[in-house]
C-alpha cells in the first residue's frame, strides 16, 4: 500500500467513525475506492500543501506519494500563483470550483493539461481541505481522435476495396492483351511498347495491392516485441551502413504479445524507414520498449499494454501534413507512395492497438500501443 494511500483512511475516518456501527473493514472499502480510480485525487490544506493523493495522482503527477506529500501544489504543478486563484476562491467561499485546460508543467518540455474540479471539505478533523479532481483533457481528445480515426479507417478500407476490385479487372484485361499482341507482333521493334504496357499494369497492381494492405488472415501466436525491433534493426542497417545510429532502450521484463509477427514486423518497418528517409540516412533513431498501464483503446479497457516508441532527431513532419499522415496516398516525398503509414496503422489496429505522433523539428516520436492480449480482428 503507499504511504499516501494509508493516509486516505486517516482522511476518511473521522467520518465514518462518528456513523454508527461503522469499522475498520468500511475504510478500508473506501481506501480501495480509491485506489482503483481512474481519476487523480489529491487532498490539499488551506496552504496548499498537498496532503495525500490517490494511485492515479501518482501517475498523474509522474511522483510517488512519498513526493507528493507536504509540497506545496504550486510546485507540483510548476504554475504560478494566479493559474490557483480558482482554488483559493474554493477554500475561501466553501464552494466547489470546475475549471478547463489547466496546464501543468510536469518538468521542463513536459507539460499536461487537466480539467478539475475542488471540493472543500470544511472542518475535517479541525482543519479545513480541499478535494482535488484531475482528468487529462489529452486524454480524451486522443479517445476522440482515435473513435474518428477507426470510423474513417472503416470507410477507407470499405472504398478501397471497391476502388482496387474496379482497377485490378480490367488489368487483368488490359496485361493479358498487351502479352498476345507481344506474341503476335510481325515486327519485333514494337514489343518495347507491349513490355512497357506489361511493366506498368504490374506496377499498378502491386501498387494496388499495397494499398488493400495485408489482407491475407492474421496468423498470430506469442511474439517478443524486442526480437522484432531487432529484426527491423537489422533490415534499416543493412540498408543504410554508414550514418545511422540505432539506440536501443528496452524494458527487458516485458512479457510477450500475441500477435502477428510478420505483419508486426512490417508495420514497424515503415515508421522506422520513415524516419531514415526524414533524416536523409544521417542521425540517431532511439527504440524504446515500456509497459504502460491502464490504457483504454477504442472500447476496451487494458490493465497493461506494450508501448513501443521509435524516436528520430530529424526535422519534424511538414507543417501541413500532420493531420493526414495516416491517410493513404498522402506523401511528403517525392519518391513516396504514401502509403508505409497506412499500412502499419492497419496492422496495428488490427491487433487491438494505436499508433499516436509527436512531431517537431529535432524530435518526432511514433508510439505504438499494443494489448499483450486482443482478439485481432481480420476485418
Ligand atoms: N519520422 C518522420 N519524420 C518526418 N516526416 C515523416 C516521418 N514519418 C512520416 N513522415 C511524413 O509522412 C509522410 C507519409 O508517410 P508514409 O510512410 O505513409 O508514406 P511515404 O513514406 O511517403 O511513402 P511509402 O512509405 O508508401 O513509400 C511521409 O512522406 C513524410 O512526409
Ligand atoms: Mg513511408
Amino acid at each position: 500500500m503507499f504511504p499516501a494511500a494509508r493516509s486516505w483512511c486517516n482522511m476518511f475516518a473521522p467520518s465514518f467513525s462518528s456513523v454508527p456501527g461503522c469499522d475498520v473493514s468500511r475504510n478500508e472499502r473506501a481506501q480501495r475506492i480509491l485506489d482503483c480510480l481512474h481519476t487523480a485525487v489529491l487532498t490539499c490544506n488551506r496552504d496548499l500543501l498537498v496532503t495525500s493523493a490517490n494511485p492515479a495522482g501518482e501517475m498523474l503527477f509522474r511522483l510517488s506519494a512519498n513526493h507528493l506529500v507536504d509540497r506545496s501544489l504550486l510546485e507540483v504543478c510548476g504554475n504560478d500563483e494566479e493559474s490557483l486563484a480558482p482554488l483559493r476562491k474554493a477554500i475561501d467561499s466553501g464552494h466547489p470550483v470546475t475549471a478547463h485546460g489547466m496546464r501543468l508543467t510536469l518538468s521542463p518540455g513536459t507539460t499536461i493539461d487537466v480539467d478539475y474540479t475542488a471540493t472543500p471539505l470544511i472542518s475535517w478533523g479541525g482543519e479545513e481541505r480541499l478535494l482535488l479532481e484531475l482528468v487529462r483533457v489529452d486524454q480524451f481528445l486522443r479517445l476522440a481522435r482515435e473513435e474518428t480515426l477507426s470510423d474513417t479507417h472503416a470507410a477507407k478500407r470499405a472504398v478501397l476495396r471497391g476502388l482496387a476490385h474496379e482497377i485490378k479487372n480490367p488489368l487483368g484485361g488490359l496485361r493479358g492483351a498487351a502479352q498476345l499482341l507481344d506474341r503476335e507482333l510481325p515486327d519485333r521493334s514494337y514489343r518495347e511498347y507491349t513490355r512497357i504496357i506489361i511493366h506498368e499494369a504490374d506496377r499498378l497492381r502491386k501498387l494496388v495491392d499495397r494499398m488493400m494492405g495485408p489482407f491475407r488472415p492474421m496468423r498470430t501466436a506469442p511474439v517478443n516485441i524486442h526480437q522484432v525491433l531487432e529484426h527491423v534493426c537489422k533490415l534499416v542497417q543493412a540498408e543504410n551502413p554508414v550514418g545511422l545510429i540505432v539506440r536501443q532502450d528496452y524494458d527487458p521484463s516485458l512479457p510477450e504479445l500475441e500477435g502477428d509477427r510478420e505483419q508486426l514486423v512490417q508495420a514497424i518497418l515503415n515508421i522506422v524507414r520513415n524516419a531514415v528517409e526524414a533524416m536523409d540516412g544521417d542521425g540517431q533513431i532511439c527504440l524504446r520498449t515500456r509497459v504502460k498501464r491502464f490504457m483504454k483503446i477504442g472500447d476496451t479497457s487494458h490493465r497493461r499494454v506494450i508501448r513501443t516508441d521509435i524516436e528520430d532527431d530529424g526535422p519534424g513532419i511538414p507543417n501541413g501534413l500532420r493531420e493526414q499522415i495516416f491517410f493513404p496516398m498522402v506523401t511528403g516525398r517525392a519518391q513516396g507512395t504514401g502509403l508505409g503509414l497506412s499500412i502499419a496503422q492497419d496492422i496495428i489496429s488490427r491487433h487491438g492497438g494505436l499508433i499516436e505522433v509527436a512531431s517537431e523539428p529535432g524530435r518526432t516520436r511514433f508510439s505504438i500501443y499494443l494489448p499483450f492480449t486482443n482478439k485481432v480482428t481480420n476485418a
